[in-house]
């Protein structure tokens, strides 16, 4: 798979992008595959990669970040979150306000090995690259590992940039559970992480310029049009629900129909609203996805008597992500009412969509191009920690292909060349804003090439 489009061939990518540049030479292709591996041994048993938020090999991971780190001199701190961030110290000039970069090393059950590895790998690759070949720099560069992104143990995603953010704080940390019933603060307690001290781990804006997650996109946008890289503009929220219907359960040969309670009959509609309303016309770009539904007692002669099931709606309309979620919710009442289940909600997480600043998007779209990169500006159906940072300070993405559009499944897969480009993408990145006095300063940096 080639998603390169080098088009003005008669310039090298080295030679187009002047003094924000670092050899195309020095981003090593086989240290992304060397660290893309490493990470995904750190799993449970197959098919794919599981790699739960706050989980031992969570952790396991993250040390594997701060031993990679270690060996480029960096010291890793871990707040108290679970986020690890190493810092690199500016060369030149007392800037305090640093660059960033990261994403996530937790994963979904039966996950791939790049959804927000790929982000962690690039980070560590430009330490490398920067220490190597960028000597100068004026500001700190921040390179961090953010724990529990994947919201498909406790149903909030992006729990540790939250922290980070200040959205997520201790009180939320023992209400949300995992499906056998262990609460987030549990979970990090057993890791060695302090849930009630959360509060410290916030980011304060003045420590900050700019920060950039790079991630492979997880739909085949960029695949299908033979696009190296998206500069992403705008961030879908989501709403994410726990169901509880509770029927009656009892024999299957007993009971005759018309007097059952059957939880998961009433479930089966429920889902099939959520496909309904998501299809019509009012809703076009609207996601619903009903993934887990959890049936009690689960045998073939007893009537279910309890389901769980979990909604996740995802809009970039935020308007219309809350209306469609209350819309939903009215609809299963009926569905229980006319059944005579019983049903009980729980918001599970809530996340309204983002735009991300032109200021960023100009300079990931201006170094993609001054690589010699085709590009196109799009949006991301999926969350990110850089969601969540955008909170604190002016944050972009780099998006680079997923075979087939695949993405939370063992077979997701990236090519390490298209890895490597979106990586030389954020390198020069950084660098255009580490030439840059404040942001306003961005479109003139952009002239100036
Ligand atoms: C993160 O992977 C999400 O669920 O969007
Ligand atoms: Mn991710
Ligand atoms: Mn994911």
């Amino acid at each position: 798979m080639s998603s390169t489009n080098k088009s003005n061939k008669d310039v090298s990518a080295h030679e187009s992008v002047g003094s924000h540049s670092v050899p195309v030479e020095a981003i090593k292709r086989k240290n992304l595959e060397r660290l893309i591996a490493r990470f995904a041994e750190l799993s449970e048993d197959g098919p794919g990669v599981t790699r739960l938020a706050y989980s031992h090999l969570e952790r396991q991971a993250h040390q594997v970040f701060a031993d990679e780190m270690a060996a480029l001199g960096l010291v890793v701190k871990v707040d108290a979150a679970g986020n690890s961030i190493a810092e690199l110290p500016a060369t030149e000039s007392l800037l305090k306000a640093g660059l960033g970069t990261g994403s996530h090393l937790d994963s979904v059950p039966s996950g791939g090995r790049f959804d927000g590895i790929a982000g962690v790998c690039a980070a560590i690759e430009t330490a490398r690259v920067a220490i190597a070949s960028a000597p100068v720099r004026r500001r700190p560069w921040r390179f961090v590992a953010f724990a529990a992104e994947e919201g498909a143990r406790f149903g909030q995603a992006c729990s540790g940039s939250r922290m980070v953010a200040g959205l997520t704080r201790t009180p939320d940390l023992a209400r949300l559970e995992d499906k056998n019933g262990v609460s987030m603060a549990q979970a990090m307690s057993e890791v060695g992480l302090n849930p009630d001290a959360v509060s410290e781990a916030r980011w304060e804006a003045d420590d900050w310029l700019a920060f950039i997650e790079l991630h492979i996109e997880q739909g085949n946008v960029l695949e299908s049009h033979d696009i190296a890289i998206g500069v992403v503009d705008t961030i879908s929220g989501s709403s994410r629900l726990l169901i509880e219907l509770s029927g009656v359960a009892s024999h299957t040969g007993g009971t005759p129909m018309h007097l059952r309670r059957d939880a998961l009959a009433a479930a089966a509609e429920c889902v099939l609203l959520c496909e309904k309303i998501a299809n019509d016309e009012e809703h076009h770009g609207t996601r619903i996805t009903v993934g887990r539904l959890d049936v009690d007692p689960g045998s073939i002669t007893t009537i279910p008597g309890h389901v769980a099931l979990t909604v996740d709606v995802r809009d970039f309309d935020h308007q219309r992500q809350r209306d469609t979620t209350r819309q939903l919710v009215q609809a299963f009442e009926a569905v229980v009412g006319r059944r005579g289940v019983g049903m009980r909600v729980s918001i599970l997480g809530d996340t309204s969509p983002v735009v991300l600043p032109t200021s960023i998007t100009n300079v990931i779209a201006r170094s993609a191009a001054q690589n010699g990169l085709n590009y196109r500006v799009m949006a991301s159906g999926a969350s990110h920690d850089a969601q969540q940072i955008t909170r604190t300070t002016s944050t972009g993405m780099i998006f680079v292909p997923s075979w087939n559009g695949l993405s939370h499944v063992p077979q997701e897969y990236t090519s390490f060349d298209d890895l490597a480009r979106g990586t030389e993408v954020l390198i020069s990145a950084l660098l255009m804003l580490d030439g840059c006095d404040n942001l306003s300063q961005t479109s003139s940096a952009e002239s100036a090439q």
